[in-house]
């Protein structure tokens, strides 16, 4: 049934007499949105990807499960898990978890975790392949089985086998002809069969096609409405559905509302724990924020004289993303613009911390000014007077619509468009200790990149954004976080330079096959702007002493020595990556581990890695499409430790 009960995005009637609730489905990806009110505007979930902070991770996931039983709301749509690497200029970039399968699928299960231990039910989407917004509706993905097997299946497989997740949204678009919400060899086959899976599957919205195909393949609810489900008694009584099926379907949906503990624990609404969700806000923004450049620039000194921060809307707020993850925050929003996307208005949301704000609180001697950079002459002349210069550049980006290209694009203001590449560019001539804060979707090209001091990527930073910026500014917080994503140079050195459209059905082919995200990098041998796993520190790092062994059980164990040698304490991320034997034609190398670690100045310590080679993750094996199932080769296998995918060295080799 449609509704807006509870401000929900889908409902469904209770059962009064058998004290069965009401089902209230609420997105999103980044906090609850729709219209329930005001929530905790987290980090986007690729923020918290780039924390690689499972723990965090997991406290993202119950801020969304604790916010969904302050609104009264109990079925969560985010799990947000499409592999970005396919098209990097994906509108919902800011929604993913970034391009690898085993860091995407984790951070993910861990978010599906924390958000359903709040006795709520999570949902893992868009199943599958859903990953351009042009045509989204149209587009029908071509890919060998083994190619989705390791790559965008297998980020899915891990939440529903980590997590438990008890709900999976079908995708819009098509795979192999078939619209994901009657396709039976992804639904019926893939996720119910081989996987397990014993929770219900849902419709995205208004992404029913029919209703005795879409069940017999295993769609479990449509949403929102009734426009095909609501012939199911006709379908029974034909004989098209079997009665068993829609007792299934019943099941389905019964049985996840008591897994999760739902049915003993009844939503309804109550407050939001503001403090205690920001706090972790805060801490997925300081985590995961990425120090891409630095010439030194960085961390300023308390003692500067005069900052000019640039910026739109700098002076009152960090930009969010739009669409169904759009949350309206607590305390209420900076500022809404509007953009015209598609035929709909999107609200384009200022949310309220305020770089201004936060860079005075933190250099109360300085003189601070702001200028809004609509004029970039009038932004290179306060560069010109200023010690420093911070910019704030905003790339908003929204449900429905692919960026045009990996530059910073006016979306919101396309007739009178704000060119920000040629701001920066203006501001960097007339003052080189220019620093670049970029928020923005995921994968972003510079253009100018050598002529400023800094680059941070602080994601779509959520409403405690600035606050967290500002701490690593000035050195309070270590940056530590490292990219999900690979930025390229710029959209030529994409698997498809142009993304495809159509207004039926039209295929999309993934010829790039399992070279998806790094590995198409890496395997092409191009140079990308920053590779995957990158993210510079304040301090230094070093490894050494690596040793490696694979025990019976396919149990494999890195040791590697870290020493944190500069003079801060921070974390590095030490990451594991294997090079797989050479007759199974893999991309050069895959990421299967990684550690975070905190050393303060001077420490060191002995990181130890396991990589359970049996886990749901598969990190060894490959998909044997004979047998049609996991398989981990005989022969040797290259284990590599380093802080980046294009920053490693072999740490040794093992054999099977
Ligand atoms: C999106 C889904 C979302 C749904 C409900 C659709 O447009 O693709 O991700 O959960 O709307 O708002």
């Amino acid at each position: 049934t449609t509704g807006v009960a509870r401000g929900a995005a889908g409902y469904v009637p209770g059962i009064p007499r058998m004290g069965f609730p009401p089902l209230y489905l609420v997105d999103g990806s980044v906090g609850v949105g729709n219209a329930t009110g005001e929530s905790t505007a987290l980090p986007s979930a690729l923020a918290s990807a780039a924390t690689w902070d499972l723990e965090l991770a997991y406290r993202y996931g119950v801020v969304l499960g604790k916010d969904m039983r302050a609104h009264g709301v109990n079925v969560h749509l985010g799990g947000n898990v499409n592999l970005v690497g396919r098209e990097p200029r994906n509108g919902r970039a800011f929604e993913t978890k970034g391009e690898d399968p085993i860091l995407a699928g984790r951070i993910n299960a861990a978010h599906l975790r924390g958000t359903q231990d709040q006795n709520v039910v999570a949902c893992i989407k868009h199943f599958a392949l859903n990953d351009q917004e042009t045509d989204r509706t149209m587009a029908s993905v071509i890919i060998d089985e083994r190619a989705a097997r390791e790559t965008d299946l297998l980020a899915f497989e891990i939440g529903v086998k980590d997590a438990g997740v008890q709900s999976v949204m079908a995708g819009y678009n098509l795979v192999s002809g078939a619209w994901c919400s009657e396709n039976d060899a992804l639904l019926d086959g893939v996720l119910k069969q081989d996987w397990g899976f014993a929770g219900f599957v849902l419709s995205d919205w208004y992404g029913t096609h029919s209703c005795a195909p879409a069940a017999m393949a295993g769609l479990d609810m449509e949403m929102p409405g009734s426009a095909f489900f609501g012939g199911m008694r006709a379908a029974i009584e034909s004989g098209l559905v079997p009665q068993a099926r829609l007792d299934d379907m019943v099941h389905r949906i019964v049985r996840a509302v008591f897994a999760v503990g739902l049915y003993d624990h009844p939503t309804s609404p109550g407050t939001v724990d503001a403090e205690a969700n920001l706090a972790v806000a805060r801490a997925v923004a300081e985590q995961g924020t990425v120090l891409l450049r630095n010439e030194g620039q960085l961390p300023l000194s308390p003692g500067v004289r005069s900052i000019a921060v640039i910026g739109p809307h700098a002076d009152v707020g960090v930009i969010a993303g739009g669409g169904s993850a759009d949350v309206v925050p607590i305390g209420g929003s900076a500022l809404v613009e509007r953009s015209s996307v598609m035929g709909s208005i999107f609200p384009v949301r200022w949310l309220p911390s305020s770089p201004l704000a936060a860079i005075r609180a933190k250099a109360p001697g300085a003189t601070v000014r702001f200028l809004d950079g609509a004029s970039a002459a009038e932004a290179a002349a306060l560069a010109a007077q200023s010690e420093v210069v911070i910019v704030f550049a905003a790339q908003w980006s929204v449900e429905a619509l692919d960026r045009p290209d990996l530059g910073l694009v006016d979306l919101v203001h396309p007739a009178s468009p704000l060119d920000q590449d040629a701001l920066i560019r203006a501001v960097a001539s007339a003052n080189p200790r220019t620093i670049v804060v970029l928020e923005g979707p995921g994968a972003q090209a510079m253009p100018w990149l050598s002529s400023v001091g800094a680059v941070l990527a602080a994601w779509y930073p959520g409403q405690r954004g600035a606050e967290a910026i500002a701490g690593i500014l000035f050195g309070d917080v270590n940056p530590s976080g490292k990219l999900p994503i690979t930025f390229p140079r710029n959209s030529a050195d994409l698997p498809r330079p142009t993304i495809g459209s159509g207004t039926t059905p039209f295929d999309v082919r993934y010829d790039e096959g399992l070279r998806t995200g790094y590995r198409w990098f890496d395997a092409q041998a191009i140079e990308p702007l920053f590779p995957f796993g990158f993210g510079l520190s304040y301090t230094t790092f070093t490894l050494s002493g690596a040793t490696v062994s694979l025990a019976s059980g396919d149990q494999l164990t890195v040791t590697v020595d870290l020493a944190n040698t500069g003079a801060r304490s921070g974390a590095e991320v030490v990451q594991v990556y294997l090079s797989m034997p050479a007759s199974l034609g893999e991309p050069p190398r895959r990421l299967v581990g990684w550690k975070k670690v905190t050393l303060a100045a001077g420490a060191r310590e002995k990181v130890t890695i396991v990589v359970d080679g049996n886990s749901s993750a598969h990190p060894l094996g490959y998909w044997d499409t004979a047998t049609r199932s996991w398989s981990i080769a005989p022969g040797e296998y290259g284990v590599y430790v380093g802080n980046s995918s294009r920053s490693l060295s072999l740490a040794g080799t093992v054999r099977r």
